[in-house]
């Protein structure tokens, strides 16, 4: 892929994802969340469900539902437990005794207001109640808003591997309201900066300068630094979904330092570290395989982790296991979907701006996880 490939749009706050018929808009600026006009052009239907979470629905449900009013005859609100761990079946459950309860048929909109727990759930939701309803992603984290609304990846965990179960299942709309970043606590901001960098080495070197120039105007949430952020991570992954949506190729760069991140995540036990705290320690990790690759110089590998380090991630990798901790990281990364026969895929950079995902030697990924862990 090449840093001129995706085009940046003209100033304003709207970027849209190419899909045919599913095409979708996403609407980024703030004051957006409360303002019955971001949603003038959804459907209309008798009722709508907004899923939130203990923590996001106290802040901005009832201004969501205020904004819905005159549109929606009859507003549901469901407020679930907060994190990663309750990202299970039992949590989707309750989005659908939910909409039973509330005699909600096949026209009703979902709206998914939080970050990507609450979006990829809901979402997931949203894809098979009554074989598919529609739905409106308003993510509340810098994460959501730069990577996980944006894209139909929707899902849970499973005991034994992260989202392993879910569906390709669009939005009709994501509206990233920048003043919900406000409340972000500080490690929720630097774990969406991971996602943020990831586009530079990937898909747009230009971008990634601009980030280490920005990086404290980033930290200090200044709302212009963090509206190009978002906008330029949005044009990037609208660029990768438009063209492979279902991950036949392509979409994978998107995974950049997942697979290494995943196995963080699972080995820790999820919510210990945050998603975007392992993908970030993952991509040090998948840069150091792609030097050891011979794929990239050592430069590139200590100034992506210089700056995922003054974002305030983690570049030093957690012990997974005392006795052999390349092998519990190998044995975690077998379980990733974008495994081939056993045979772990990971994405590397192989050129300025440009990813690929290729396989390594066993032997080769130990030496990068013992180089790189605690
Ligand atoms: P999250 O949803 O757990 O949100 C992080 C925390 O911030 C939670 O405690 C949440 O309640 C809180 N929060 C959210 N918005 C807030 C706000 N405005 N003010 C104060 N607190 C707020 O985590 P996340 O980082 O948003 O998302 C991580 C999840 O997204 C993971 O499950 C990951 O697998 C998934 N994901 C999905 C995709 C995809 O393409 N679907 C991509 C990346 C990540
Ligand atoms: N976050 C990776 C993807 O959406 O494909």
């Amino acid at each position: 892929m090449n840093a001129s490939d995706p085009q940046p749009t003209s100033p304003g706050a709207t970027v849209s994802i190419d899909l045919g018929d599913r095409s979708y808009d996403i609407a980024i600026g703030g004051a957006l969340l409360d303002n019955p006009l971001t949603y003038s052009e959804l459907p209309g239907a008798s009722s709508a469900l907004i899923v939130s979470n203990t923590t996001v629905g106290p802040l901005y449900a009832k201004r969501l539902q205020k904004a819905l009013q005159g549109k929606y005859a009859a507003i549901h609100m469901l407020t679930l437990l907060d994190g990663e761990v309750f990202k299970t079946w039992e949590t989707l459950n309750l989005i659908f005794d939910a909409l039973l309860n509330n005699g909600c048929d096949r026209k009703t909109i979902l709206f998914a207001l939080g970050g990507g727990v609450v979006g990829d759930m809901t979402g997931f939701a949203a894809a098979s109640y009554m074989r598919g309803v529609p739905f409106v992603q308003v993510p509340t984290t810098l994460l959501a808003q730069v990577d996980s609304s944006v894209g139909g990846k929707t899902g849970i965990n499973h005991p034994l591997g992260k989202n392993m179960v879910g569906a390709f299942y669009q939005p009709l709309k994501v509206v990233c309201d920048l003043d919900t970043l406000k409340s972000l606590p500080e490690r929720e901001l630097s774990a969406g900066l991971a996602e943020v960098i990831k586009y530079g080495p990937i898909a747009d070197l230009t971008f990634l300068d601009w980030i280490e120039a920005h990086i404290d105007a980033l930290m200090a949430r200044e709302p212009a630094a963090l509206a190009h952020a978002v906008k330029r991570s949005c044009e990037i992954k609208a660029w990768v979904v438009g063209q492979d949506e279902r991950e036949a190729g392509l979409r994978a760069i998107l995974n950049f330092g997942h697979t290494f991140g995943h196995a963080i995540e699972a080995g820790l036990g999820y919510g210990q570290w945050l998603h975007g705290e392992a993908v970030g320690c993952g991509m040090v990790m998948a840069a150091h395989l792609s030097h050891r690759l011979g794929l990239v110089d050592a430069a590139l590998v200590r100034r992506l982790t210089a700056l995922i380090q003054k974002a305030g991630l983690p570049v030093i990798g957690p012990r997974l296991s005392e006795t052999d901790n390349a092998g519990r990281y190998l044995e975690l990364m077998r379980v990733d979907k974008k495994a081939e026969g056993g045979e772990i895929r990971f994405v590397v950079i192989d050129g300025p701006a440009r990813a690929a995902v290729r396989s390594a030697p066993d032997a080769l990924v130990r030496e990068v996880i013992d180089s790189c862990c605690a």
